[in-house]
């Protein structure tokens, strides 16, 4: 027994069912509810104001738990797939991903079909009331596809085509892959298409958005580019400001994107690659969406994948999903790790304005590829778990069901062990998330409408890491933005994480850091933000270029945004590890902030034109300068810190600026270090997750409203919460 059983009474697992007394009541309040709230009822499926969207599927109106199942590994055994069942019952588990990679065994040579394994495991899931996210196995090819058609193998930089190998590698423009996986997907649509297990499609795997250089995708790539440019090459080679270095092209056929001394060529080539990945995954679904048009479809995203553009992809799949693998117990401390973990959840979820996602794939113990396999200590599964649901995640899923005996992911942390029974600390663990997520039923379709939008946008990522300047490993787009992400979410204030492509109009609260890149469009809503009350923080080498990469001409931040900031940036100064400047807060600023906090690595140099300076720098020949400045622009403020400080700084600015606009944390409450609250709401009933990401107890405590009842315990709370290491509760505040 270990410690998460201490707050969680009843046994969830190993041994059968959950028996907590809870679920009878919430399953009924829960068809109420969904029947009344319900977009797919009412025929409308995006809510505007606080409610409840619908389930994934109506098919099963729950929080799903499974994983990934590879039942094609185990034809030899079949019995083990009868094992598997009983298993998944006593673990909890409601949904298996299945098929991802098993275009071998549905297809073992041309034109030769076996789907007589995977008919057995629909039934036997459907008979056992698990529902199956039916995957498109577009993943991998078949070895003898690759020996067939050579063109669909991927082609290196270098011009070299791969050989058969790994996964995840097939080329996006390829006619003949893109045939066989339409063949296939046709044929798994046809065939299952009223299959009791059927609940949603899980398209490919892991789409990387990863170059493939053949003739056929320069050949599209160059296409693309005609159509952008309007076949005009002369407004290409101005965009692309090819006169450097004799770049200009006179030929479409010159273009090689290879090269990374061409910055608005790479940021074409990146934005192509997005759309040709999407193009592709359209593609192969299509079959999907004919035949099966009331099955939700999505694919598994990969976090802060750097090659994607997500908010693109995203409004080509039903129902946001990801695999979520942080390094929990390495060196940066967990706090750091959950805090860069909800960061990404927060993306998933405001991907599609607050409705829910999916975790798709998470570890049961440990991820073997990364560098230290490092078990989960006890109350990390639970803990980890819950997050998502806390940041609007409406599955649990893992990778992976049962170990296979061979391959690269022997070793992966999976529910079932080698040994195959559920004696074990793992499967202890997993079974007690399936309890969890009974008890969790009232959460579902619940989402937040935060005040606060933290900008993170793919197309800024990519042209801060092409540019060369400001030094070697100073950049650290994403390590920005998540630092000043991590004051809201120390104190329990919900963030929305969007890029530059979303209207802000719902915000009251908008930060921006290091918003290099300026896609259209953004400093005039910026402006139009501000000029009606909105607040804005902006950071430096903000406004620097457009969408081509170009540099703003007439003083930074461009496009009309230094009359909003009322500064103007001239220059920066970047530091060597040692090297330390200070920031000090003057005297009676409007803040109300005192002394003087560190700086160091990046330090704008500008001037306050309009703005009121609240910090100068204390050090060096910019001594005096101003560091932090606020304008008051029409009804609205716009500050800007001019140098990357210490988290102290951003602790004490947006503590203030969270004071000074009013913002209601999850949970009335100060939370200690390590702990964060995450709301979920349906308009009526709030769900309050309290979450402990130290390896110490924690007590916090409580005002005496609203009254609150504890959902994993069913306990009524009073007075102060103590959560163990790791530890996790949910409140309900009672109707
Ligand atoms: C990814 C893949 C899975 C598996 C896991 C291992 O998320 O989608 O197939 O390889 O990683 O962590
Ligand atoms: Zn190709």
């Amino acid at each position: 027994m270990h410690r998460s059983r201490e707050i969680f009474p009843q046994p969830g697992g190993s041994g059968g069912t959950c028996t907590c007394p809870l679920p009878k009541i919430i399953k009924l309040y829960l068809l109420c509810d969904f029947q009344k709230n319900s977009g797919l009822f009412k025929g409308t499926l995006f809510m505007s104001t606080l409610q409840r969207y619908p389930p994934i599927s109506p098919k099963c109106p729950a929080l799903l738990h499974g994983g990934d199942y590879n039942p094609d590994q185990w034809q030899a055994t079949p019995e083990v797939w009868d094992e598997d069942m009983r298993l998944m019952k006593a673990a909890g588990c409601n949904a298996m991903s299945i098929g991802i990679f098993s275009w071998s065994a549905l297809e073992p040579e041309e034109g030769r079909f076996t789907f007589d394994w995977l008919d057995t495991i629909m039934d036997k899931l459907a008979a056992n009331q698990v529902f199956a996210l039916l995957a498109t196995p577009s993943g991998a090819k078949p070895a003898w596809m690759s020996a067939r058609y050579p063109e669909i193998r991927r082609v290196t930089v270098n011009g070299q085509r791969e050989r058969h190998q790994g996964r995840h590698n097939h080329c996006r423009s390829s006619p003949i892959y893109r045939e066989k996986c339409r063949m296939i997907n046709t044929r798994l649509a046809q065939r299952y298409q009223s299959h009791p297990a059927l609940l949603a499609w899980h398209v490919s795997n892991e789409y990387s958005g990863e170059p493939c250089y053949c003739g056929l995708c320069l050949g599209t790539f160059r296409n693309w580019l005609r159509r952008k440019y309007q076949d005009d090459l002369g407004r290409l080679n101005q965009a692309w400001w090819t006169g450097f270095w004799s770049h200009t092209f006179t030929d479409w056929n010159q273009i090689y994107p290879e090269d990374s001394t061409v910055h608005g060529m790479m940021l074409d080539w990146t934005r192509f690659n997005t759309e040709q990945t999407i193009d592709f995954f359209k593609y192969e679904s299509g079959p999907l969406r004919s035949l099966t048009p009331q099955i939700p479809v999505t694919t598994n995203f990969m976090g802060l994948c750097p090659t994607l553009d997500y908010w693109k992809f995203a409004r080509a799949v039903d129902v946001i999903s990801w695999d979520s693998y942080p390094s929990w117990h390495a060196p940066e401390g967990d706090v750091a790790v959950a805090c860069q973990t909800a960061f990404t959840h927060d993306i998933n979820r405001s991907m599609k304005g607050g409705r829910p996602f999916m975790l798709m794939e998470s570890t049961p113990s440990m991820t073997n590829w990364q560098a230290v396999a490092k078990l989960k200590r006890p109350g990390m599964h639970l803990l980890a778990s819950l997050q998502a649901v806390a940041h609007g995640a409406d599955t649990v899923q893992y990778f992976q069901w049962r170990k296979g005996r061979g391959g690269v992911e022997k070793f992966h942390g999976a529910v079932v062990d080698h040994c195959g029974h559920e004696k074990t600390r793992v499967f202890e663990d997993v079974a007690e998330v399936g309890c969890a997520l009974e008890r969790l039923a009232p959460v579902l379709g619940t989402t937040v409408r935060p005040e606060v939008a933290v900008v993170y946008d793919w197309e800024t990522r990519w042209a801060v890491e092409g540019i060369q300047g400001l030094g070697h490993n100073l950049k650290k787009y994403p390590e920005t933005v998540i630092s000043h992400y991590r004051p809201f979410w120390a104190a329990g204030i919900p963030v929305d994480v969007i890029d530059q492509t979303v209207a802000l109009d719902s915000y009251r609260l908008v930060i921006t850091p290091m918003l290099y890149l300026l896609r259209p469009g953004m400093a005039q809503k910026l402006s139009a933000f501000v000029a009606a009350g909105g607040t804005w923080v902006a950071t430096y080498w903000t406004g620097i270029v457009d969408e081509n990469d170009l540099c703003f001409t007439g003083g930074w931040p461009g496009a009309g945004l230094r009359e909003v900031l009322g500064i103007w940036d001239e220059e920066i100064d970047a530091g060597y590890p040692a090297d330390r400047n200070h920031v000090a807060m003057k005297a009676g600023n409007l803040l109300g902030l005192k002394g003087r906090f560190e700086a160091s690595e990046l330090f704008g140099l500008i001037h306050a034109e309009n703005a009121r300076v609240l910090a100068t720098y204390a050090d060096d020949f910019y001594k005096g300068r101003p560091a932090v400045t606020v304008n008051a622009f029409q009804k609205g403020e716009a500050y800007y810190l001019a140098a990357r400080t210490e988290a102290a700084f951003q602790d004490a600015f947006y503590g203030a600026l969270i004071e000074r606009l009013k913002f209601t944390p999850a949970l009335a409450a100060r939370l200690p270090s390590g702990v964060t609250a995450q709301i979920r709401s349906d308009g009526k009933r709030d769900y309050v997750f309290v979450m402990n990401f130290n390896d110490q107890p924690v007590t916090v405590p409580l005002k005496a409203k609203p009254a609150r009842r504890e959902l994993l315990t069913g306990k009524a709370v009073k007075g102060s919460l103590t959560l163990p290491p790791f530890g996790v509760q949910v409140l309900a505040s009672e109707k």
